[in-house]
């Protein structure tokens, strides 16, 4: 039988490597190849899962594999598997990257201290992007292990980049505090799009206006902030006249204590995150 030439290992090193093929690894591949960041052919993904590999072959045109350390021989190596896999990619990896290569965890709770010591390698950075990746508008913090020189840096600013906005961190703590807040943003948008949405049904209008009422607002909302460069709360104010039909409104949302259940959901999510990264990984299912 001959071998599938996508699968067989490249002739040349390639530029990126990802070990771990899904959701994040896809939004990540689909950015940097249509802002032409890297070439498909130039991009290997090293993925357990046949079919995902399949599907990211026919939909991005990248090379894929299930040999992980051909796609850890790039130039900058991509770490996107579950928190649950890391520890059999470290077991596997370790000391075995060529010395030069550039790794990027995406793992959430993986500490830079873990992945170093873990890979046997000085020359990693944890980022933590959030879904909107998928349509180049994450917003992702990141920090790098002191190794690393400034042509390092600017690669992985343009890495980054090209999921949306990349902001350096000084500090770990502030990845992890400031993706408390990025990382659930999109699921608590998304929820009140949802009650909204619910809610103009409610009071008797057809799904589709009250989406559009819902989604447009909101989308107008941001671009007016975005443009303006006013504070959330000076706009707020503009369309609250007093006694007016906005303040009703606010003062129901004021009463029911949303402003203290959003602190206290950002709050849970923080403390989760920090509780799964303490997790132990477990090395027997792969690698
Ligand atoms: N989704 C988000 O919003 C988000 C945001 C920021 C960061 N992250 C981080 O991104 C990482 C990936 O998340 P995701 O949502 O993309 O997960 P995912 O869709 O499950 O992707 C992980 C992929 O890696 C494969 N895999 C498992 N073990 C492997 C191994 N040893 N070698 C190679 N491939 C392996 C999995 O195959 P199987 O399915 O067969 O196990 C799966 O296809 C996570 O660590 C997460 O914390 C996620």
């Amino acid at each position: 039988m001959t071998a599938d030439p996508i699968e067989a290992v490249p002739s040349q090193r390639p530029a990126l490597g990802f070990i771990g093929g899904g959701v994040m690894a896809e939004a990540l591949i689909a950015a940097v190849t249509e802002g032409g960041l890297a070439a498909p052919g130039t991009i290997l993904v090293g993925e357990v899962n046949e079919e995902r590999r399949r599907v990211l072959r026919e939909r991005h045109g990248v090379q894929v594999t299930a040999d992980n350390l051909a796609a850890a021989a790039a130039e900058l190596v991509v770490l996107a598997v579950k928190p649950q896999h890391l520890g059999a990619v470290l077991q596997q990896l370790h000391g075995r990257l060529p010395s030069d290569t550039l790794v990027v965890s995406i793992i959430a709770g993986a500490r830079l201290q873990t992945l170093c010591e873990g890979l046997g390698h000085p020359l990693v950075v944890r980022a933590m992007p959030n879904t909107p990746a998928r349509v180049r508008m994450a917003v992702t913090f990141w920090i790098a292990s002191p190794g690393l020189g400034k042509p390092a840096l600017l690669r992985v600013r343009s890495l980054l980049g090209a999921l949306g906005t990349e902001v350096e961190v000084a500090a770990e703590a502030g990845v992890e505090l400031a993706t408390g807040l990025a990382g659930p943003m999109p699921a608590f948008v998304f929820l009140l799009i949802e009650a909204f949405i619910d809610a103009g049904v409610a009071l008797g209008l057809p799904r589709d206006q009250a989406t559009l009422a819902t989604v447009e607002s909101m989308r107008g909302s941001l671009e007016l902030l975005h443009r303006t460069q006013e504070s959330p709360a000076a706009l707020r104010q503009q369309v609250t006249s007093p006694g007016g039909a906005t303040l009703a409104g606010l003062k129901v949302l004021d009463s029911a204590g949303v402003r203290e259940a959003m602190s206290a959901a950002v709050r849970a999510v923080h403390e989760r995150a920090l509780e799964l990264g303490q997790l132990p990984v477990d090395p027997s299912k792969r690698g």
